[in-house]
């Protein structure tokens, strides 16, 4: 008799535990997040954050850009259909911005107060955690590269300066004259900004009308890979081997696999601070919101709040896509394999 209704306590035991165990994980699913569509591949990119009107008259130079996007979108989408890597679509779409003189990375890179170009860059991979990043670097052709073999083919994250250029030449990848990375109008933008500096604040060095910035590309491939790559020459005018978010692992690029991969644009020193691009993925992983409600909130409130300028693209593990941004106008674009969209302005 005493063995069973043991029997029966212990059942009723067991039953009301699952209900609150049930009940628990149902009130902490967001419906949005955990029937979150899957995509077999997905990709983001970004040409920067920044102050554009779209009443400047520059149509043509919108319209070229939004179609130098599309491109690099149906590339990586073609790379990406056919079983290709994550890593290779994020190397290839960076490297391609890197060459081409109207984003700010590579040759198009911004100038230092100094009068030199100083670049950084970054990349991660979702599934191991494993980064590289290089930064203040002046005579890298690609950082992204650098930044991909201080990854795969060294034991450190991150290198700066003369070491990170030394190992680049070690790795056999592309260098050239600091001058290569000489555009006119990035140089007089220079000149724009030391004539303003001296009522200098970290906000008055980003040029009201700075156009468009830092590039980034996250690629979810069909192995359920995620990676993520920021590329930058920083802030015109920045002084004293400023490095910025780009390159700092957590601050302007994160990837992994469990939750999302980020790429950030903006200015650096809140990027830095507020952890932002670290910071989406921990509250993908530890709430209950969507990527696109977290990448709101911390763009479109935190930052905001503080007056903190920039944007973001990411994606998380199922290749929803969020790209939110507080200034004017981000250069972005994403595609899957029923869509593609590539945009400009809110
Ligand atoms: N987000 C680019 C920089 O601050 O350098």
């Amino acid at each position: 008799m005493l063995y069973r209704i043991s029997l029966i306590i212990l059942s009723i035991i067991f039953i009301s535990c699952s209900e609150i165990d049930t009940s628990v994980e149902k009130k902490q699913k967001n419906p949005l997040k955990t029937n979150a569509k899957q995509h077999d591949f997905a990709l983001v990119i970004h040409g920067g954050a920044g102050y554009l009107s779209p009443k400047n008259d520059a149509d043509k130079e919108h319209n070229a850009l939004k179609t130098t996007m599309d491109s690099l979108l149906i590339m990586g989408k073609t790379m990406l259909e056919k079983g290709g890597e994550a890593i290779d679509v994020v190397t290839k779409v960076i490297t391609i911005m890197e060459d081409d003189p109207r984003f700010n990375a590579g040759k198009g890179a911004v100038f230092a107060n100094n009068g030199k170009n100083e670049l950084d860059a970054s990349i991660m991979h979702g599934k191991d955690l494993n980064a590289g990043a290089v930064a203040g670097v002046t005579n890298i052709k690609h950082p992204i590269l650098a930044a991909k073999e201080v990854m795969t083919s060294s034991r450190h994250v991150f290198m700066a300066g003369q070491g990170a250029e030394q190992f680049a030449e070690e790795q056999g990848l592309t260098l050239v004259d600091n001058k290569y990375f000489f555009t006119q109008n990035k140089f007089e933008r220079l000149e724009k900004a030391k004539k303003q500096s001296s009522k200098s604040s970290m906000r008055s060095d980003y040029l009201p009308d700075e156009k468009y910035g830092t590039v980034g590309c996250v690629a979810l491939d069909k192995k359920g890979n995620i990676v993520a790559g920021t590329s930058t020459g920083g802030l015109t005018n920045k002084q004293y081997n400023r490095i910025g978010d780009s390159p700092v692992i957590g601050a302007g690029t994160y990837a992994d696999n469990r939750t999302c991969g980020v790429s950030c644009t903006g200015v650096g020193e809140f990027f830095i601070r507020y952890a932002v691009a670290h910071e989406m993925s921990s509250q993908y992983r530890y709430t209950d919101k969507t990527i696109q409600e977290i990448g709101d909130d911390i763009i479109n409130k935190t930052l905001k709040d503080i007056n903190a300028d920039g944007g973001l693209i990411a994606l998380d593990k199922y290749g929803n896509v969020a790209m939110p941004f507080n200034t004017t106008a981000m250069l972005r674009g994403y595609i899957n394999e029923e869509e593609k969209v590539v945009a400009l302005f809110h």
